[in-house]
């Protein structure tokens, strides 16, 4: 039996519905013996009333802060500005140890505290691959919106919604006019999101991974109506489209969704755009005749919530069963100490 006590916080940030566990894996944690308290949380996708339902133990939003010095706290965006010491070991996306801004006071608070962060970023596996994503409903929502886009049927603001909602826009009507949609990294997460949303759209887009960029065929990018790229990329590779090739005599291009939005980072393959668009203003026009849109939202997952929610918290179930200091979560405590050192800031013991 398990002693792990899991505190499932509120997010702080207020358009943020998703949450890593949802009530159905909840309720298999306490099975297991794990006390899990949920913090009541006015925009989580599920109500409270569901996971005490489940056997969760239930706080105010917030009360991470005084939870006992044992508990794990659970989350998925960033942590409020205080406390300024952070004494407990936290699992989220702390975004921290590729120079982002905020990265070392985040990693300084840690410092003062005595705490650890697991990095769901970095919870891999042996091989290196990731073991919880939201890619699949990122790809999906990319070329959902680029068809809505091309269609003429994409409305701003966006706001979140359910898959049956924004399905019910993707099906083709009557006048709408074919297309022809290219998904690139197509056999990653995303790229498997995006292939499903297209045959949603009736559309069957033309799928490129690695075997079909090593010797990449711009003109044939350009020959596409509308593109999602879902690359996930490790190493510098040749852009898929420079600032010259929009200019390109003939582009059919109209609608780019860039899913990857690496846009200032040396990886980046899409150089075309300065910064990413979102919620309130999702479409930024690139070029005018003939035109051509650009979508690069980074944080799409959080418009479909609850499918976001149910897809992550089943693949971080397995983990948390087995959470400790060794495999996955060994590997993310690892990263955290380098990171910590990287900003001499010394190595922390986190063992608890
Ligand atoms: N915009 C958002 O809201 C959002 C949300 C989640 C993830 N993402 C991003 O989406 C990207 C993809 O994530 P994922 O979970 O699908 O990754 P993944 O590892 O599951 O898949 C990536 C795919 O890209 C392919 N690939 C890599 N380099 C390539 C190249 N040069 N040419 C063609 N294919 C290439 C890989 O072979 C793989 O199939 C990541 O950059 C991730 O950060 C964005």
């Amino acid at each position: 039996m398990t002693e792990l006590h899991l505190w499932l916080r509120h997010e702080a940030r207020t358009t943020e519905r998703r949450t890593p566990i949802v009530p159905d894996d909840a309720r298999r944690l306490v099975g297991d013996g794990v006390a899990l308290t949920v913090e009541e949380s006015p925009q989580r996708v599920f109500p409270i009333e569901e996971y005490a339902a489940a056997g969760c133990h239930v706080a105010p939003a917030g009360s991470w802060v005084s939870a006992p010095r044992d508990a794990v706290v659970l989350g998925l965006k960033e942590l409020p500005a205080e406390p300024a010491e952070l004494t407990h070991r936290h699992i989220f996306f702390g975004h921290a140890y590729k120079g982002q801004p905020g990265a070392g006071d985040l990693l300084r608070r840690f410092a003062a505290g005595g705490g650890a962060l697991f990095d769901l970023e970095y919870l891999v596996d042996d091989s290196g691959r990731r073991l919880a994503a939201f890619g699949f409903w990122a790809g999906y929502l990319g070329a959902a919106l680029a068809v809505l886009q091309h269609r003429g049927r994409l409305r701003a603001p966006l706001a979140p919604t359910t898959k049956e909602e924004l399905d019910e826009t993707l099906k083709p009507a009557a006048g709408d006019s074919a297309f022809t949609g290219l998904v690139i990294g197509a056999l990653g997460r995303s790229g498997r999101g995006a292939r499903t949303a297209f045959a949603t759209a009736g559309a069957d887009p033309t799928c490129w991974d690695l075997a079909e960029t090593r010797d990449l065929d711009r003109a044939a990018l350009l020959r596409h109506d509308v593109m999602v790229n879902a690359v996930l990329a490790t190493t510098p590779v040749p852009p898929f489209l420079r600032e010259r090739d929009l200019d390109t005599p003939g582009r059919r291009l109209r609608t780019l969704c860039d899913v990857t939005c690496d846009v200032g980072s040396p990886l980046n393959v899409l150089p075309v755009y300065d910064d990413t668009t979102d919620w309130d203003e999702p479409v930024r026009r690139l070029r005018e005749e003939p035109p051509l849109d650009l979508i690069a939202i980074d944080n799409l997952p959080s418009l479909l919530p609850l499918e976001s929610s149910a897809d992550f918290s089943a693949a971080l179930l397995p983990q948390l069963l087995d959470f400790g200091v060794t495999g996955p979560w060994g590997r993310c405590l690892d990263r955290f100490r380098q990171a910590s050192r990287e900003h001499g800031l010394g190595t922390p013991r986190a063992d608890r």
